[in-house]
């Protein structure tokens, strides 16, 4: 068990509308009780109606992604500090859908992120390989490389979260091997010192991504190096993501 405050963080993607509010609510009312740091990143449009209904005990609201410029002609986008505006606390930067759908490369995702920090904003970053990737024995060099080039030189423990999510677990029900878990985060918690020095890496936490579910959440916190989650599907359901939290 590691001193890290754990973070289980739900990612509804592009799902949910204003009647969605009511699941918000049953997490907030239940998760009052738990050690654990708990975000929902909900799509940009219930924002600020979710922000106004929670009590903010121990749960955030969240986005799952945003502009990196501050604001300007980009029809269509939000910027970091409109989502702050509306009341998110915490931005996902560079997930895969993001980085797969739309080619968002590691210089992309770096000035999200920095645009997310700038605006005293958490930020998650993601990062992981396909499973192309992970059969030919790359996933150490790919996550390496993207955590390298996507982390800004201004992340530190208290703006920064990472989340290693490997494309081929994502909404598939497959997981990594839990001994391959382990070792990416070791791997990555000894890159974070690399760059950021041991007491930063020491207190930066990151998730694990990519089919958590009730029935494999306790092995996966099990694991030293893991802080917690980042939970796409079963953040949905508030029974499944309050089942997860409670095994954290
Ligand atoms: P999943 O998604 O839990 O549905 O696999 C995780 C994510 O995309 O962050």
């Amino acid at each position: 068990m590691n001193l890290r405050k754990h973070l289980i963080a739900g990612n509804w993607k592009m799902n949910g509308t204003l009647g969605s509010i009511n699941e918000i609510l049953k997490i907030d009312k239940l998760c009052s009780d738990y050690e654990v740091d708990i975000a929902l990143c909900v799509p940009n449009t219930i924002i600020s109606k979710a922000n106004e209904t929670i009590s903010h005990n121990n749960l955030i609201i969240g986005a799952q992604n945003c502009h990196y410029k501050e604001s300007g002609a980009y029809t269509g986008d939000v910027s970091a500090k409109m989502l702050k505006d509306a009341g998110a606390k915490i931005i996902i930067a560079g997930h895969s859908e993001r980085r797969q759908i739309y080619k968002e490369t590691n210089e992309i995702v770096n000035k999200k992120a920095t645009s997310i920090i700038n605006s005293d904003l958490q930020t998650i970053i993601c990062i992981g390989e396909t499973e192309e990737e992970k059969n030919m024995g790359l996933t150490k060099k790919i996550v390496c490389t993207q955590l390298e080039n996507s982390m800004p030189s201004i992340s530190d423990e208290n703006n920064t979260v990472v989340a290693y999510e490997p494309i081929w677990a994502i909404g598939t029900g497959k997981i990594p091997s839990l001994k391959e878990i382990e070792v990416v985060h070791k791997v990555l918690r000894s890159l974070i010192s690399e760059i950021k020095g041991i007491e930063t890496a020491n207190k930066m936490k990151i998730l694990y991504g990519g089919s958590v579910k009730p029935n494999n959440a306790k092995d996966i916190f099990d694991i030293d190096d893991v802080d917690g989650a980042l939970v796409g599907g079963a953040s949905l359901k508030s029974e499944d993501f309050m089942d997860i939290i409670n095994i954290c």
